[in-house]
């Protein structure tokens, strides 16, 4: 067998301070275990591989740990905290509710809740997909988190808050935990890269990153399958290549063809995309975020909302700067048109070159106006 590990698995944190983009709950969390203030029970929402469980293992080995350092970290050292490290401890106990969701499941679990712990001072029960739970699950499951035992302390995880019914939430001390940024991803994947020995373009870390959409776990995924099929350099194009995004530099062009009304060069680069086998809707998308990204760039205020890799922003602050506001607001109103009609058109790609043309044109129309 071979001994790869996902990284994903490699590079779960085990510090409240290593968890990428929730610092607002960890702190919140470590200053409760500094004050002796924590609540016995808790909420985790968000979406998919944004740090939940993670943070309910650090959680639950950090209030076990004997030896807890000054800045609220598990010591990694001791007893607790090794038999933690080997998935050994018995005072944390994971319920999946996505696949045990019955009465029996709960029962079990509540049985189990009124024994002490042997070593340590708290049992933590992490409840995964708590939503799934079945209504009567639910309520034999409320008395327990009405008059946990002192030694308890529940944690509850969910992606779908709003199926969580009232009586648990106000019962639960709830945190919500954010999408990650862009930029923090990419800077996750740029240490984990240094750790492999892999040379990664930040670019190609970058456009990861978007694709994960916020979500940490995708984004190492993703990592992975390009690596693997890539080895030690991970560039901008093997990431394109990989995972079927269009080159921005497409965008760029198409935009300069724009101003210079160029009708035919537009043409034969979407040509080129056509024959690249590029997804004519996802270009249309991709056309429309990236006039997106002009305006932004034309306010200072608003130049933070650019999530582009550091070499490309420039590229777009030089580009905006040629194209007046209104052009671009007008541009992104013909896409979006062309977007909306896209999915009834009969002759989707001659709707594209429809969109492109009137794009080449609005210099004239606006100048029209101006007469
Ligand atoms: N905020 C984060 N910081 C660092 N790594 C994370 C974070 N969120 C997710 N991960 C990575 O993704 C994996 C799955 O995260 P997990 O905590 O199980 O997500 P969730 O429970 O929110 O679905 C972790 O092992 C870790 O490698
Ligand atoms: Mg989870
Ligand atoms: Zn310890």
């Amino acid at each position: 067998m071979s001994d790869f590990v996902v990284s994903a698995r490699k590079y779960r944190p085990q510090t409240f301070d290593t968890v990428v983009g929730q610092s607002s709950i960890t702190n919140t969390l470590k200053s409760a275990i500094k004050n002796d203030h924590l609540a016995q029970a808790f909420l985790f929402c968000g979406s998919r591989g944004v740090g939940k469980t993670t943070t309910a293992r650090i959680l639950a080995k950090t209030l076990n740990c004997f030896n807890r350092t000054e800045n609220i970290e598990a010591c990694d050292q001791c007893d607790s905290c090794q038999s933690f490290n080997t998935g050994n401890s018995l005072n944390v106990y994971e319920l999946d509710a996505a696949s045990n969701n019955s009465v029996e499941d709960i029962r079990n679990l509540i049985d189990q809740v009124r024994i002490a712990p042997q070593l340590g001072d708290y049992k933590v029960y992490i409840i995964d997909e708590v939503h799934m739970l079945s209504n009567s699950a639910f309520n034999a499951f409320l008395k327990t988190l009405e008059e946990p035992p002192k030694h308890a302390i529940f944690i509850l995880a969910t992606t779908e808050k709003h199926k969580i019914i009232p009586t648990i939430l106000s019962r639960c001390q709830i945190f919500d935990f954010n999408r990650i940024k862009v930029k923090d991803i990419a800077d996750h994947l740029a240490g984990i890269a240094t750790k492999e020995g892999i040379n990664a373009d930040p670019e190609a870390l970058h456009l990861i990153a978007q694709k994960a959409d916020g979500a940490l776990r995708d984004a190492l995924s993703i990592f992975d399958q390009i690596v693997t099929f890539t080895g030690n350099e991970l560039t901008y194009k093997s990431v394109i290549e990989n995972l079927n995004i269009l080159d921005y530099d497409y965008y760029f062009r198409i935009v300069e063809s724009a101003q210079k009304e160029d009708i035919p060069s537009s043409l034969l680069l979407l040509n080129d995309i056509v024959e690249k086998g590029f997804d004519l809707h996802h270009f249309i998308v991709g056309l429309s975020e990236h006039y997106r990204n002009l305006l932004v760039c034309k306010d200072m205020r608003t130049a933070s909302l650019l999530e582009v890799g550091e070499s490309v922003e420039q590229r777009y602050i030089d580009q905006a700067k040629g194209i007046d506001s209104p052009v671009i607001l007008r541009s992104l109103a013909i896409i979006s048109k062309g977007d909306v009609e896209f999915k009834a058109s009969k002759n989707q790609r001659l709707l594209v070159e429809l969109v492109l043309m009137q794009l080449c044109s609005l210099q004239q129309e606006q100048e029209k106006k101006n007469d």
